[in-house]
């Protein structure tokens, strides 16, 4: 049976669906077999991450309205024969969606449910930008998540930039989790590549050791401000300030 694991943003555009895709990639690499509910009913957004916008058959709904079944609906991602996607697009009852996460249990390690299918899932992920701003809502969602009966929430810190972590600006990820409680299980670095559908090693790399930290193999998360010391970092931090 699979581990069902749900992913919130702790406010809206924190890069949870980014986070599912890629995590479920990374996981994939390691050999577990991983599903990403893609709780997008309006955009389907973690289809669009994964390449496959317009390229599926079926979605979610229509296995809700009986035209299909649920397994069919379910796409291949392009880079990897392990991580795959089920789009929610169109769906009319949110609810059904732990339907299908009981019939693909069965048939994958990992489930990722991207903002739906709450109630199935004994473990999660909140997924938060590093800034101030969001300290709040991650802190929010870590406790409703508990309260709702989750045991197990951890947090990934996305977007951040080294260079405002090294400079000061921004809370390190480690004061981040110190501050909303919740153990950090993973470091993602901003990476502009994202939006264009690409990832650069580095990020790549951290994905890797989220996946990790996930399995319970390592404790490690990616270090973002690693770049920004030494010669080349005093370079990278001399040229930043004149930009
Ligand atoms: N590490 C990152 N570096 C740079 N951009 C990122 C990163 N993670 C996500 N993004 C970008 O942030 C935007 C929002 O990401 P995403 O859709 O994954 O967020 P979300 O939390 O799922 O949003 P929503 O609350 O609408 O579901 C996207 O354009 C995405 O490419
Ligand atoms: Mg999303």
């Amino acid at each position: 049976m699979a581990e069902v694991i749900y992913v919130a943003s702790a406010r809206g555009g924190s890069g949870a669906t980014t986070c599912a895709v890629y995590l479920a990639l990374a996981l994939a690499a390691l050999g577990e077999r991983t599903l990403v509910l893609d709780g997008d009913g309006e955009c389907a957004s973690g289809l669009e991450i994964c390449g496959l916008q317009g390229l599926n058959v079926y979605t979610l709904a229509d296995a809700e309205e009986g035209a299909c079944r649920v397994r069919q609906a379910v796409l291949q991602h392009p880079a990897s024969p392990n991580a795959y996607v089920l789009p929610t697009l169109g769906l009319k009852n949110p609810d059904y969606c732990m339907t299908a996460v009981n019939e693909c249990a069965k048939l994958f390690d990992v489930v990722l449910c991207d903002g739906v299918a709450a109630g199935a899932c004994r473990r999660a992920i909140v997924v938060s930008a590093p800034y101030p701003s969001s300290v709040a809502s991650a802190k929010l969602r870590g406790a409703r998540l508990k309260d709702g009966g989750a045991e197990n929430v951890g947090l990934i810190v996305n977007n951040v930039n080294g260079g405002l972590v090294y400079g000061g600006a921004v809370l390190s990820p480690q004061e981040f989790a110190s501050v909303v409680r919740l153990p950090l299980l993973g470091v993602i670095p901003e990476d502009l590549t994202l939006p264009l559908n690409k990832i650069r090693p580095s990020t790549e790399r951290a994905f890797q050791m989220t996946a990790e930290a996930l399995l319970g193999r390592s404790t490690k998360v990616y270090g973002t401000v690693k770049p920004y010391l030494g010669v080349t970092g005093y370079f990278k931090r001399k040229l930043r300030a004149h930009v």
